[in-house]
């Protein structure tokens, strides 16, 4: 099993350039099922999600080629229309191709995601959704199947800003006939730039970044180009690990009109943060402020950064309170980091954390993504050498963690044990 060993106490200086969002190479590849043209997107992130999507893809019949942080996606022939659970139980985005299949096909056949470590995570508004655009669905032997002569426009009221409905329903909506209106529709940037594909493969989505979004659907899509935009997480990322040991680390390559809650927030906390255009230059400057945090749909402060922003707290001056919104179960890095000396007490959908604690190091366990982002985090913050067990969560959505750690002048090594 790898694992990651982690010296902490060194400064961070340098350079780290953020790769392509993860959370847009996802759908932006499954909509290489919506045309028979070839899709070039360039920026695309080295991480284990977008090989998942393409493993999927190809078991579709999808040919993709990879290149230095390129996938060119071509549809040959479709091999079928059924997701099957051994992919689909791996990474949730894997059910976005139900839409883009029956847009595509009439029929499909998706396997349901199934649970998740930091909730339920349902997908009951991504059915409601398709269902107003004529799909008859029914769930058979834990699979959606699903069938639509041809989808038709409606009128979609989300009952919650969901990132994947909505970049599910875009896509499915753009072949359909007539228009689609999809209201209290997620803003995250992703969507946005997902509808910028679609947009350049020749729909005609409108107002994406918006809450409120118009889709008029086309008879056909065609290829196009598109280099996928800045990973806001991975970059966040960064800058809290700037703000905890930083000295005038460059964090390049980002978009930061994408994350300013997170700067805004930071910049409270009283590190030393200068904004670019495509760039933020971070240095730590304990005493660190204590300030409260409440995750919500973007343009708020993103779940994703909970994590990561929780480390810089346990740092900080006096009390803080961080509130989980989104997701029912998204604590689980809290009893890894008290493991660490940190002081962190859950209460419902509220974290209280107390600081400064002295961090040391210690041998902790990955339980998700960005649980295991947070441990990074804390290991460079602490005294003394930590192992990370479980590093095949980190690699789902971190790209060259340890080039990247290592070129800013941090001591970290992958072994195997
Ligand atoms: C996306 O997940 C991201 N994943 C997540 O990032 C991110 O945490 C999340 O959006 C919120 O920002 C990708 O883009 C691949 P949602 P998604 O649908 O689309 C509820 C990471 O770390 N909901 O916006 O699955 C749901 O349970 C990952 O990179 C329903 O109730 O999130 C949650 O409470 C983790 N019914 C809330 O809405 C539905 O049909 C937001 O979920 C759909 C969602």
């Amino acid at each position: 099993m790898e694992k990651l060993r982690i010296q902490g106490g060194r400064r961070l200086t340098g350079e780290v350039r953020v790769g392509g969002a993860k959370n847009a190479a996802l759908p932006e590849l499954v909509a290489s099922l919506l045309t028979d043209e070839p899709l070039r997107l360039t920026n695309v992130p080295a991480v284990r999600d977008v090989a998942t999507i393409v493993r999927l893809l190809e078991h579709l019949g999808v040919a993709v080629e990879r290149g230095d942080a390129t996938a060119r996606a071509q549809l040959g022939t479709l091999e079928g229309t059924e997701a099957p659970y051994d992919l689909v139980k791996t990474m949730r985005a894997s059910f976005l191709v139900l839409g883009p299949l029956l847009a595509r096909t009439g029929r499909a056949r998706v396997s349901l995601p199934g649970g998740c470590a930091i909730g339920a995570r349902p997908v009951d508004q991504h059915l409601a959704a398709l269902a107003r655009l004529g799909v008859d669905l029914r769930v058979e032997e834990g699979y959606v199947v699903a069938e639509a002569d041809r989808l038709r426009g409606g009128e979609v009221v989300f009952d919650t800003p969901t990132v994947g409905g909505t970049e599910h329903v875009m896509m499915a909506a753009a072949l359909a006939d007539g228009t689609t209106t999809l209201r209290n529709a997620a803003r995250e940037p992703e969507v946005a730039d997902l509808a910028v594909l679609l947009n350049a493969m020749g729909a005609d989505v409108e107002g994406a970044g918006s809450d409120t979004i118009v889709i008029r659907g086309v008879r056909e899509l065609g290829g196009a180009e598109h280099e996928i935009l800045p990973d806001r997480i991975e970059a966040g990322t960064y800058v809290i690990a700037g703000a905890l040991c930083g000295d005038s680390l460059r964090i390049t390559g980002c978009r930061p009109s994408d994350f300013e809650a997170v700067l805004d927030k930071v910049a409270e906390t009283g590190a030393d943060l200068e904004e670019g255009a495509d760039s933020v230059r971070v240095t730590a400057r304990p005493p660190h402020e204590s300030v409260d945090a409440r995750t919500q749909p973007h343009p708020g402060f993103p779940t994703d950064m909970q994590a990561q922003y929780m480390v810089l707290m346990t740092q900080a001056e006096g009390t803080s309170i961080i509130t989980e919104t989104i997701f029912e179960n998204r604590f689980m890095h809290v009893p890894e980091l008290n493991r660490m000396g940190a002081e962190i007490a859950v209460d419902g959908h509220s974290a209280i954390v107390r600081g400064p604690r002295k961090l040391g190091g210690a041998r902790v366990m990955a339980t998700d993504l960005r649980a295991s982002a947070s441990l990074v985090l804390a290991a460079l913050a602490a005294d003394g050498e930590t192992v990370i067990d479980r590093l095949y969560h980190l690699d789902r959505g971190y790209e060259s963690l340890v080039g990247k750690l290592r070129g800013a002048g941090a001591k970290v090594e992958r072994f195997r044990e």
